[in-house]
């Protein structure tokens, strides 16, 4: 039998369609209007279509029920009206095909709903409003037993959310599907309408909604724009260890606060940013041990000033101590915090990160935030300290101790011009 669907898709449309069909997970980063919601709808019921299993069961989960029986509710009869024999319930939002096959719309509000079913597809729209647990405690399993396929749909809301987890994790993943569409680059939606819409948001807000951007909305941030660039350069990816090259590690030392360390490779002007460890209330011994598990071959590391302080305990520096270890430091220079954010700005263009090992690194530089103080109505000058300050200073250290190793070169050729010497 041959039906028609009234839908013709867009070119990225059809892209993705053919890319949805291949893979099993895919995560899509699509800006608002882009025609998400009319894309997942009609892929849904292609695969009721298509799909020879017993009783194909699809869904479509919006954050709430309003929201799925307001928007894809009437698109799914829109689309389906040409279909024979098809039965809506207009309470359950449940829509059962001639040939079987059946495509629920659920939403996060009530999980306990969703448990227990079997599900052979089902698209997450607006992803990033939708629970961790629903994904992780019930649309996962339902897909297990057919192998059903997920994919998850959203502009993004910031990184406290699946959204921006899965986001990661598709950049990790060979076999996932990772898709993104910023408005500046699909032409989608008219200028005058993008216009119009920067005008009512604010910059940070259409950033988020029409160019994809999960720093958007985190405001005050530090070094957001230069992460965007890194991930549009694909610099924020799998960079591994390369054993031909000796690893170096930058610190950040907190007694009774965190310590964070940076493993990172110089490859010609390249940093590469292989890996991270962070812990607390551990003392010397437990990273040095660290350091010895990873098993890379070391050349140096570079701590903060604050490591020439005495310890009471023991009656030596901190330096001292971390050298009977192994550990022998170079101290990179005691700048201020802006002078150190501004090294950091310099040196982040010239990084690969390793998007594997490194997420909690990477999920710290797009929190660092100075924070907006209400009453003064501007930004407080120092970022602002919580659990992203760790692996924010460990980078200053390594952006200051290797502006240092530059002065220092600078320095030795001058020294060496000085007594007549070309280098
Ligand atoms: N393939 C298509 N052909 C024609 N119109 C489309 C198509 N895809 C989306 N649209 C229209 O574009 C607008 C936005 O679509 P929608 O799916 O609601 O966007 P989003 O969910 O990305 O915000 C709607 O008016 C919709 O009808
Ligand atoms: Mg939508």
């Amino acid at each position: 039998m041959k039906v028609t669907i009234p839908y013709t898709p867009r070119k990225q449309q059809a892209f993705i369609h053919k890319e949805l069909d291949k893979h099993r997970f895919s995560v899509l980063c699509c800006h608002r209007r882009f025609g998400k919601t009319v894309m997942l709808i009609n892929h849904l019921i292609k695969c009721c279509m298509m799909n020879k299993n017993h009783q194909p069961r699809f869904a479509y989960i919006a954050p709430t029920y309003s929201q799925a029986k307001k928007i894809a509710w009437d698109y799914l009869k829109f689309y389906t009206k040409g279909l024979p024999n098809t039965k809506y319930n207009e309470t359950e939002l449940r829509c059962d095909f001639f040939n079987g096959s059946r495509i629920t719309l659920l939403s996060s509000e009530n999980p306990d709903s969703i448990r227990g079913i079997y599900l052979d597809g089902v698209v997450c729209d607006e992803a990033s409003q939708i629970s961790r647990e629903l994904i992780d405690e019930v649309i996962r399993p339902a897909i297990a037993d057919r192998k059903g396929w997920m994919s998850l749909c959203s502009t993004p809301k910031g990184m406290n959310n699946i959204f921006y987890d899965m986001y990661l994790k598709a950049q990790q993943e060979k076999d996932w599907f990772l898709y993104k569409a910023k408005a500046s680059e699909t032409n989608l939606v008219d200028k005058e309408e993008l216009d119009a819409a920067f005008k009512v948001m604010g910059a940070a807000t259409y950033n988020q909604e029409f160019e994809c951007s999960f720093i958007g909305n985190v405001r005050g941030s530090i070094y957001g724009e230069l992460i965007s660039k890194l991930e549009d350069e694909k610099r924020i990816a799998r960079v591994p260890y390369d054993p031909s090259y000796s690893v170096n590690t930058a610190w950040d030392i907190g007694f009774n606060d965190s310590t964070a360390i940076l493993f990172y490779q110089n490859v010609g002007h390249a940093i590469n940013i292989i890996d991270c460890y962070e812990n607390n209330n551990k003392a010397f011994p437990h990273y040095a041990q660290i350091l010895k598990e990873k098993d890379y071959v070391y050349n140096q590391h570079i701590g903060p000033h604050d490591l020439e302080q005495t310890d009471f305990t023991t009656g030596r520096t901190r330096r001292e101590v971390a050298y009977q270890l192994g550990l022998k430091f170079k101290i990179a220079p005691k700048l201020s915090i802006e002078d150190g954010i501004h090294a950091v700005k310099m040196l982040l263009p010239r990084c690969y990160i390793d998007v594997d090992n490194c997420t909690k690194f990477i999920n710290a530089l797009r929190h660092y935030h100075r924070k907006y103080k209400e009453k003064d109505r501007l930004y407080s000058a120092k970022p602002n300290h919580d659990w992203s300050s760790h692996f924010n200073d460990a980078l200053r250290t390594l952006a200051t101790g290797l502006e240092n190793e530059k002065f220092n070169n600078i320095r030795i050729r001058q020294t060496a011009y000085d007594k007549g010497f070309t280098l």
